[in-house]
């Protein structure tokens, strides 16, 4: 593992991780890709450590991956659904995160439908003197870290499978294409990928690509074409039909028209191109069907996998700090 002068005990934004916390996060989560090659996928490192899985809205990637990988390292997990919980009773959000502070937990990992949920009840955990860790899996439309972690892994590792580091992506152009307005995903990415020297080129229709993106220090496009021009890894984001309140497009056939990512379009990238895209995916919208099913070029299987590594290796880092 890597020699940890981590001292970051929640983890709900990458807005401010240095380039060392990110380099310590690839080097955690090589090594525990190394453990989950072997026959016996599974280490002593977390036993006895409760994780908490409090997600408040749906998920199929970021809930089985933190609690594979939470076993993985042998803590106990709870999972908490809010329609089969007390939520349901009129119990607060609080008063339930409390609950699983109470019974022991070392980390809760929150995913909630409206911004800054994660910092309150971190906020209100330090406040109550516990040592819980808390862990952003993903907070309304503001950011959603252990998914840019797993990202960055993966285009690190793409490009060096033995030493994934951040100076890999260091003059690299990135280009993010879609729903970047309603996109967590977007903002964690553009955080970590800035910190690491990459160039990152948006691409969106106006509506859903606000001028006010330039302020990461990334060009913005209205247009796909100059976004993709010589890029070295495309990422394609859904698009969040249940986060617009507003007829931001046309239609569906014209915005896969505009901005679909397909095979021919890919011409204009590096040879090398390689593409990702977070999940869940519309099919046939923000990228083909068979351009998402093209092993040779679309990372996508490997950013699930990769987030198994990824989430040991946060799991691991913040857990420590709570002993
Ligand atoms: N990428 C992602 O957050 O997927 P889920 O909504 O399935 O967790």
């Amino acid at each position: 593992m890597a020699d940890r002068p981590w001292d970051r005990h929640h983890i709900l934004s990458l807005v401010d991780f240095s380039v060392d916390e990110l380099n310590i996060v690839l080097q955690t989560a090589h090594s525990f890709k190394g453990v989950l090659l072997r026959q016996t996928k599974k280490v002593p490192t977390l036993q006895a450590r409760l994780v908490a899985n409090l997600f408040f809205e749906p998920s199929t990637r970021t809930r089985n991956s933190f609690e594979l990988a939470a076993k993985r390292l042998s803590a106990d997990v709870l999972n908490f659904a809010p329609s089969t919980s007390s939520l349901s009773k009129g119990e607060t959000i609080l008063d339930t995160a409390k609950t699983f502070l109470a019974m022991g937990a070392d980390v809760m990992v929150i995913r909630h439908q409206q911004s800054g949920v994660p910092q309150l009840i971190a906020t209100a955990m330090d406040e109550l003197g516990g040592k819980v860790a808390v862990l952003n899996a993903g907070d309304g439309y503001h950011e959603h870290p252990s998914q840019g972690l797993l990202d960055l892994f993966t285009l690190c590792t793409a490009l060096d499978a033995e030493q994934p580091t951040t100076q890999l992506l260091a003059g690299k152009k990135i280009a993010i294409v879609g729903d970047i307005l309603h996109s967590r995903v977007a903002r964690s990415n553009l955080s970590s990928l800035v910190t690491c020297g990459a160039e990152v080129h948006l691409a969106g229709p106006p509506t859903l690509l606000p001028r006010e993106f330039a302020a990461y220090g990334v060009q913005v496009h209205w247009s796909l074409e100059p976004a993709l021009l010589a890029a070295d890894f495309v990422m394609t984001l859904r698009l969040q039909h249940e986060r617009m309140s507003q007829y931001l497009i046309p239609s569906v056939r014209e915005y896969h028209q505009q901005f679909g990512l397909t095979h021919a379009r890919l011409g204009l990238c590096h040879p090398q191109v390689k593409v990702l895209h977070p999940g869940p995916v519309n099919r046939g919208v923000e990228i083909s069907s068979d351009l998402m099913d093209d092993v040779a070029l679309s990372l996508i299987p490997q950013q699930v996998t990769n987030g198994i590594a990824v989430r040991m290796a946060l799991l691991y880092l913040i857990s420590n700090l709570s002993a």
